[in-house]
């Protein structure tokens, strides 16, 4: 009996969260990028990571994280945000991209995607981009 009430007591916390979740708070997940270059406070115009297996692998635990809720695992979108896999590729992409995590993008005063400047490194979030150009498609 008592398990039972403490498991009823569990699921209600995990459903709140998963709630809060859903509403585009922000909750974001550490993302560990050890291993890769540092890159001091003034932000690259260009992926300083293109290409490097390491910033792939650690870029794909930070999207899958803190983005894939919106864009979709692995890339993908549901339908709930841009496909990100057209992202165009190369130093066009690159801006695009870093005006869009600093910035986040709110539009008529309503939160639809969050800032992720000062959330997340910039280490993490090149490693994110590199990850997502891993999945390019035209
Ligand atoms: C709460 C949902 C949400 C989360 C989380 C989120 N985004 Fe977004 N994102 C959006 C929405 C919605 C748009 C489209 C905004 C618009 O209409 O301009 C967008 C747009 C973008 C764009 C521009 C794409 C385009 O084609 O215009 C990029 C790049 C992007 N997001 C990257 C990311 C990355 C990287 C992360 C994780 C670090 C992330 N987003 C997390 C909802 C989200």
């Amino acid at each position: 009996m008592k398990a039972a009430i403490r498991a009823g007591g569990f699921l209600a916390l995990a459903l709140s969260a998963s709630a809060a979740f859903g509403h585009g708070d922000v909750q974001p997940q550490p993302v560990d990028t050890g291993g890769l270059a540092t890159l001091g406070e003034a932000w690259r115009e260009e992926n300083p990571y293109r290409g490097d297996a390491k910033a792939i692998t650690i870029g794909d635990s930070g999207y899958n994280q803190n983005c894939a809720r919106c864009h979709g695992l692995q890339v993908v979108s549901g339908g709930l945000a841009p496909d990100l896999r057209y992202l165009p590729l190369g130093k066009e992409g690159d801006e695009y991209f870093v005006e869009r995590v600093r910035h986040g993008a709110i539009i008529n005063g309503m939160t639809k995607m969050p800032a992720f400047e000062g959330v997340l490194s910039q280490e993490a979030l090149w490693a994110i981009r590199t990850y997502i150009e891993s999945k390019h498609e035209e």
